[in-house]
């Protein structure tokens, strides 16, 4: 069986934003029996932006693994596990660093930009310009032959690619070049119309409670020209659309009702609001039975990062002895 390998760093409570962009469809990959998946908390890769604030490192890591679980990831069909429980990956990034020139770190378009975008961080670290060796060590360690991701980390596994070349070329062969298994997600806003974010405050929950969840639908951005349920209105800027789009499978209607006049928004947010409840419900019931046990994070993650570390340690032995290493 194929394996496919994908990581998330350790952000705490996941959000729908996280979900839609990339859990859901972990998920659907594992349940498909197409894959032999491996899924990473990426800690190591948190710590190239995040290194000066480590105190919820911990915490978020095991609140993230607990949505995985609720969302329905599960560990008897895929390895879920800890990036630095597997101190491999750590000495597979170590000897890329020595085969990677340092033009094609420099030239990854996610570099740049983050750079900018973070300036005011003092990110111009070695491991931040390390980042993709990291992760192409994070995927090659386990073979991984695909890697689902979005389109914003393309240029890493291209990056991965080209490693997997160098390396097989210089020592023999050893790695497969994995391809990306890119999707079209839906866009998910966040409550007042911008991206969904935790820094802009705007987000909802996987693990939020019905009553949370209803009034921050209450809340959410429509039409402002819509003041009057019969008033005519335009669903496409409209927060409320964009989630039905998502849950309901009857979205058009809504749609032709604002644009006719024929429904108020008050109405449009209540039946929205039982659909993602009802989608929600499974979930929120999972999460229940997973928090009658507090240990159960841990002891998934540890049973992972035995089987991770497994296959890791093969993976190496194969490096070092090409490598005429000891
Ligand atoms: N860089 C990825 C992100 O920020 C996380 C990640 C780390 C990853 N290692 C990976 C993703 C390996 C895919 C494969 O989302
Ligand atoms: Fe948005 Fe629905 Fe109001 Fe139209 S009726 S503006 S889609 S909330």
């Amino acid at each position: 069986m194929k394996r496919i390998l994908s990581g998330m760093r350790p952000s705490g409570r996941l959000h729908l934003g996280n979900y839609w962009g990339a859990l859901e469809r972990w998920v659907r990959l594992q349940d498909s029996g197409e894959y032999e998946c491996f899924y990473m908390v990426a800690d190591w890769h948190a710590l190239t932006t995040g290194y000066d604030d480590t105190k919820e490192f911990r915490q978020n890591a095991e609140d993230m693994v607990l949505d995985w679980l609720s969302a329905g990831l599960d560990p008897q069909k895929s390895v879920l596990f800890q990036q630095s429980s597997v101190m491999e990956h750590a000495e597979l990034s170590l000897l890329f660093s020595m085969i990677t020139p340092l033009g094609w770190l420099e030239r990854i378009p996610t570099y740049k930009e983050q750079l900018r975008e973070l300036s005011e961080r003092e990110i111009t670290t070695h491991g931040f310009l390390g980042y993709p060796v990291l992760q192409a060590a994070d995927i090659l360690i386990y073979k991984a032959e695909a890697v689902p991701v979005g389109e914003d980390q393309l240029s890493h596994v291209e990056f991965t690619q080209d490693v997997a070349k160098r390396f097989n070329h210089l020592y023999g062969d050893v790695f497969p070049e994995p391809k990306p298994l890119l999707s079209a997600t839906p866009k998910v806003p966040g409550l007042d119309s911008r991206k969904m974010s935790k820094s802009y405050g705007n987000t909802i929950e996987i693990s939020e409670s019905v009553e949370s969840i209803s009034k921050k639908i209450s809340r959410m951005f429509t039409d402002p020209q819509k003041k009057r349920a019969d008033d005519k209105g335009h669903p496409d800027g409209c927060v409320v659309y964009a989630f039905h789009k998502i849950y309901n499978k009857e979205a058009a209607v809504r749609e032709q009702e604002c644009r006719e006049g024929r429904i108020g928004c008050v109405s449009c947010k209540k039946n929205l609001s039982e659909l993602l409840l009802a989608a929600m419900a499974p979930m929120q019931k999972r999460r229940a039975e997973l928090m009658k046990d507090k240990g159960c994070v841990r002891a998934v993650l540890d049973e992972g990062n035995r089987k991770a570390r497994d296959v890791a340690r093969q993976t190496m032995a194969e490096v070092r002895r090409n490598m005429g290493l000891a």
